[in-house]
């Protein structure tokens, strides 16, 4: 099938990433919050960035006022009927999902794909929450989604080929490079990164070095773009820490237990960027 109209469901770092990719590759978008006014929120966010975009020479005014135009914002989930691919990006909490999927499915035309953005959750828990389970799949944009080049396609085991082959169609419409994966936690990049991320977590809780020389020593000794502890704030410390604890679930490797430290910041609300402070403090940046 091929994709023309996408709707994207939630209205976090990731949602509001997928649809302004979305929206720029020539897809029709429908954003959809719990609340309008978060739903609008987004479309002034992807205004104010595309803006930015058009003053530094990325792109032409008229292109702006074209993606713009293929966006609406909703938090009826009805609005999402006409779609040919739903994309859930909410909260990474397995029963949160679940009824989502449930809801998504009674919805969205028949013959729709619904996909899920979810880091390290089986997909096939979603899949027999429909009515069509050939029909659902993972597609896993990478943060932020606008500037990262990957797309996992996440195969689970009641997946169409017909399912699989749109997603990475859509995918590369997206300008991006899909990889097929199986359904298994982590997907490739989490269940590679997520140990090497808990560890430094664990080095700063033992006093191995400070937050800024953890970080520092991995850009400058492996030439990483960011240090672990930055790419955790980054990423949000809530979802890291779901992240670990879905790993963690699935194969009972100690290098997937969630340091202490980690689930204690997260308890006290520090959740990294998002929340303001996390590994380091943004309030004052
Ligand atoms: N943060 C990342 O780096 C990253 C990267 C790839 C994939 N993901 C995945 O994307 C998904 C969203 O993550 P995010 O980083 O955008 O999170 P976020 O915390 O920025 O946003 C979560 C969204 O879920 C919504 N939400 C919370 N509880 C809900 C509920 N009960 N019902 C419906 N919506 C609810 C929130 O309102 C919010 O819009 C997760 O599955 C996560 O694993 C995250």
């Amino acid at each position: 099938m091929s994709i023309a109209r996408v709707g994207v469901v939630g209205s976090g770092i990731m949602g509001s990433g997928i649809a302004e990719v979305a929206a720029k590759t020539g897809h029709e978008v429908v954003l959809r919050s719990r609340k309008q006014e978060t739903a609008d929120d987004m479309v002034n966010r992807l205004e104010k960035s595309l803006a930015r975009a058009v003053d530094k020479g990325r792109m032409e005014a008229a292109d702006r006022d074209a993606t713009l135009a293929r966006v609406s914002a909703t938090s009826s989930i009805a609005d999402l009927a006409d779609c040919d691919l739903v994309i859930e990006s909410v909260v990474e909490d397995l029963s949160v999902k679940k009824d989502l999927f449930n809801e998504l499915d009674r919805a969205v035309k028949p013959e729709a794909i619904i996909a899920t953005n979810t880091s390290t959750l089986p997909v096939v828990d979603l899949a027999v929450e429909t009515s069509r389970p050939d029909k659902v799949c993972g597609v896993h944009f990478f943060n932020p989604a606008p500037a990262m080049s990957l797309v996992e396609v996440v195969r689970p085991l009641t997946a169409s080929d017909a399912t699989i082959e749109s997603v990475r169609a859509f995918a590369t419409a997206c300008g991006k490079t899909p990889v097929e994966v199986k359904d298994r936690a982590g997907f490739v990049v989490n269940a590679l990164l997520f140990p090497y991320l808990n560890n430094a977590v664990r080095m700063l809780e033992n006093g191995t070095a400070s937050a800024g020389d953890i970080d520092a020593a991995m850009q400058g000794g492996c030439n990483f773009p960011m240090g672990p502890l930055a790419l955790l704030d980054l990423v949000g410390l809530d979802t890291s820490l779901a992240i670990l604890d879905a790993l963690y679930a699935e194969f009972r490797d100690p290098n997937y237990a969630a340091v202490p430290l980690l689930r204690r910041m997260v308890s006290a609300g520090q959740l990294g960027r998002k929340s303001g402070s996390g590994f380091y403090d943004y309030a004052k940046r």
